[in-house]
């Protein structure tokens, strides 16, 4: 058996920055990594010759952790290609060119959305990401959905399908029936405000040079043999010293403290022994996974662009609801990315892949016109058929669940402790809140292992 100061479940970037610091501090630590790669989420591959980002990608300036670590690392970031007009299809399908962040709606819908984004907005404001159930009238924020408390705001359907969009399909990828409004407001709360979510110059602002995979494996290759590959951890042994996590290959590491760094859906895959509390139990029931297809179509040259175009494209009424210039840094070729979230993911995944691709192609044409339809590369992500991960883009609460359980999301079960983007406040389901995590981890764990020395 191997000894450690802490054992941290998961190679992703919460636990492989956690790892990081836990190192820089002094501290011994084993990464055990259930997949053959590091980045968990993060993941850039080649497909037909064409290096593409299956997971997270962009960054937004208010990303600040994920800042910091991308310099710490030495990797380089570039903007979003962004020039020209965007393209929103309406609900008769007709489609218009526009420039400027305002959709162009009827004049009716266009000021029942600003006056909607600045409702949400003076929410958000009382909303602390880090703790979003102690804002003032949480509980009933928490049992309402959020398509049921933007109707309440407004009758205007246009109004509120576009403002459902941003955090229904765009991030939390769930229906907005299905989560709460207080859901919705952390998730705007989280990235500063909901006008910065409804902005696409600032959320989905720059990339990362080669890809954002190489987060995970920078700060792999600083640890060396301490990560393990291939190696899910299926039991977690603690008693009143430590805990042993016993993992596929024999691998058995005892050590002071654990951090289970995997996204929450999973938390159940490990046997604990003793059994986790209670609350435990219940809470992990109700953080899901979201689901969404991230669809990328590489084509010889960026097309679009000659006719005006930035890629950029929106439509809460299409099957591709939002979709972006997503070309290599430095290639010739143009690679578009749109999204296929919820429901209308789960619909597309009872079609063959050829009639799926057929119905992706027609929505990418229905924004940049016949051209779409032949790309030289096609692909989709499918997270939800990944087993140690299961959806897209991350986990949110059922509805009541923020209110009833948030408190208690991170709270340690003796030496065991839980982080994860899905978890964090500021950056939540982003690579940034994973970074916020895996630091604030690190830091408790800190704390604790002196006083376990003590003993
Ligand atoms: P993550 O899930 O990455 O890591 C957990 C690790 O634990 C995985 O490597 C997993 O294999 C491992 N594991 C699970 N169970 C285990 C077990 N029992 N034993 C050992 N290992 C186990 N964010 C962003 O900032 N900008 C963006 O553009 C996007 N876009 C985006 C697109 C898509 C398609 C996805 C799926 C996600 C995004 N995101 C994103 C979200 C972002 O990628 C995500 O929030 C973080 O990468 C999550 O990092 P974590 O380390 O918290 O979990």
């Amino acid at each position: 058996m191997t000894e450690r100061d802490v054992v941290i479940v998961g190679a992703g970037v919460t636990g492989l920055t956690a790892a990081d610091r836990l190192v820089a501090a002094g501290r011994t630590v084993a990464v055990l990594e259930a997949r053959d790669r590091v980045g968990g989420r993060t993941w850039t591959d080649e497909v037909g010759g064409v290096p593409l980002e299956i997971g997270g990608q962009w960054v937004s300036p208010d990303q600040t952790a994920l800042l910091e670590t991308l310099d710490d690392l030495g990797l380089a970031t570039h903007d979003r290609y962004r020039a020209g007009s965007s393209v929103y299809v309406d609900e008769h399908g007709t489609r218009t060119e526009y420039t400027g962040d305002v959709f162009p709606l009827p004049e009716a819908s266009a000021n029942e959305v600003e006056r909607l984004v600045a409702v949400v907005d003076e929410h958000v404001a009382r909303v602390d990401p880090d703790r979003p159930w102690e804002t003032p009238g949480a509980a009933a924020l928490d049992e309402t959905s959020f398509r049921a408390w933007l109707h309440s705001l407004s009758a205007d359907r246009v109004a509120t399908d576009n403002v459902e969009l941003f955090i229904a399909g765009a991030m939390l990828t769930k229906p907005a029936h299905a989560f709460s409004a207080l859901q919705a407001l952390l998730m705007a709360a989280s990235a500063g405000s909901f006008a910065n979510l409804v902005d696409p110059d600032f959320i989905l602002d720059k990339r990362v040079v080669g890809g954002m995979q190489q987060v995970a494996e920078r700060l792999a290759a600083r640890l060396g043999a301490d990560v393990h590959l291939d190696a899910p951890v299926r039991t977690l042994r603690r008693d009143d010293h430590g805990v042993t996590a016993i993992a596929d290959g024999g691998i058995e590491i005892r050590a002071r403290q654990a951090l289970v760094a995997v996204p929450p859906p999973l938390y159940s895959r490990i046997s604990y022994e003793p059994p986790l509390p209670r609350r435990q139990h219940q809470l992990h029931q109700h953080l899901s996974m979201g689901f969404v297809i991230k669809v990328q179509a590489v084509y010889d040259r960026p097309f679009w662009r000659g006719a005006g175009l930035s890629g950029t494209a929106f439509s809460p009424y299409e099957l591709v609801h939002e979709a972006y210039d997503n070309t290599s840094h430095g290639s010739e070729q143009g690679t578009l990315v749109g999204f296929v979230s919820d429901v209308h993911a789960d619909d597309a995944f009872t079609l063959s892949a050829e009639e799926r691709k057929a119905r992706v192609l027609a929505s990418l044409a229905h924004y940049y016109g016949d051209e779409a339809l032949r790309p030289v590369v096609y692909h989709e992500s499918d997270w939800g058929t990944e087993e140690w991960t299961r959806g897209a883009y991350a986990a949110s609460f059922d509805l009541g669940g923020l209110v009833r359980y948030g408190a208690d999301q991170r709270a340690a079960v003796g030496p065991i402790r839980f982080a994860s983007s899905d978890l964090a406040g500021h950056g939540y389901q982003h690579v940034d809140g994973a970074v916020r995590m895996g630091r604030a981890a690190a830091a408790e764990i800190l704390a604790a292992l002196p006083q376990l020395a003590a003993r």
